[in-house]
């Protein structure tokens, strides 16, 4: 499938889809995106502690949001936005606790797959806190068949929208900056 973009345009179109119109990626799209995320670095060069959940079954999508709603409202609320893909980045914790690299790895290949989206013309939003909703469900991350040691990280929703794309005008002051 042939890109749209170059980078720098890719990176100022992006912006956070909460909004699916239900249809599902192509599977090239999702096979392009799953290639992006394999070209991306990670820490020390260990991918094998890194593993891709790609969940499309609506039945598991329903137990996340339910886990992640859970946690924080209980309301049962659309965490992932009604979209048909949410791709999970879990990491090996190895027993211990994950490193400030681990999550940076983890979210560094999350915003691989979100760039690669947005260059395809997909939806596509960061997912954080269902994540930390999920975890606290076992009984729903087990339905997830992780390798052991795996933990949960962080994730993004994918789909078609009906959003567009278009360049936006950034406050190059948002992020404080230094210049030495
Ligand atoms: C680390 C990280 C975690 C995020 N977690 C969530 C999330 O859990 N749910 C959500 O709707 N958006 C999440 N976002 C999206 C941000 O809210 C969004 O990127 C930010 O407000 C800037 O908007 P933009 O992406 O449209 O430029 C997350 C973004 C990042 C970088």
């Amino acid at each position: 499938m042939e890109a749209f973009m170059d980078t720098l345009t890719t990176i100022n179109q992006r912006h956070a889809i909460r909004n699916y119109t239900g249809a599902k990626p192509t599977t090239e799209q999702l096979k392009q995106i799953l290639t992006a995320a394999e070209s991306a670095p990670v820490a020390m060069g260990q991918f094998e502690r890194y593993h891709l959940t790609v969940i499309e079954d609506p039945d598991t999508l329903a137990a996340i949001n339910t886990a992640a709603a859970a946690a924080f409202h209980g309301d049962g609320g659309p965490m992932l936005y009604g979209a048909p893909v949410f791709v999970l980045v879990s990491v090996d914790a190895n027993g211990g606790e994950l490193s400030n690299a681990d999550y940076s790895s983890a979210a560094i290949i999350a915003h691989t797959m979100a760039l690669a989206a947005t260059d395809l013309g997909l939806g596509t939003c960061y997912i954080w806190g269902a994540v930390a909703g999920l975890v606290q469900s076992p009984d729903t991350v087990a339905q997830l068949q992780l390798p052991a040691g795996f933990v949960p990280t962080c994730g993004i929703t994918l789909g078609p929208t009906t959003e567009q794309y278009a360049p936006r005008p950034v406050d190059e002051h948002r992020i404080g900056v230094t210049q030495l």
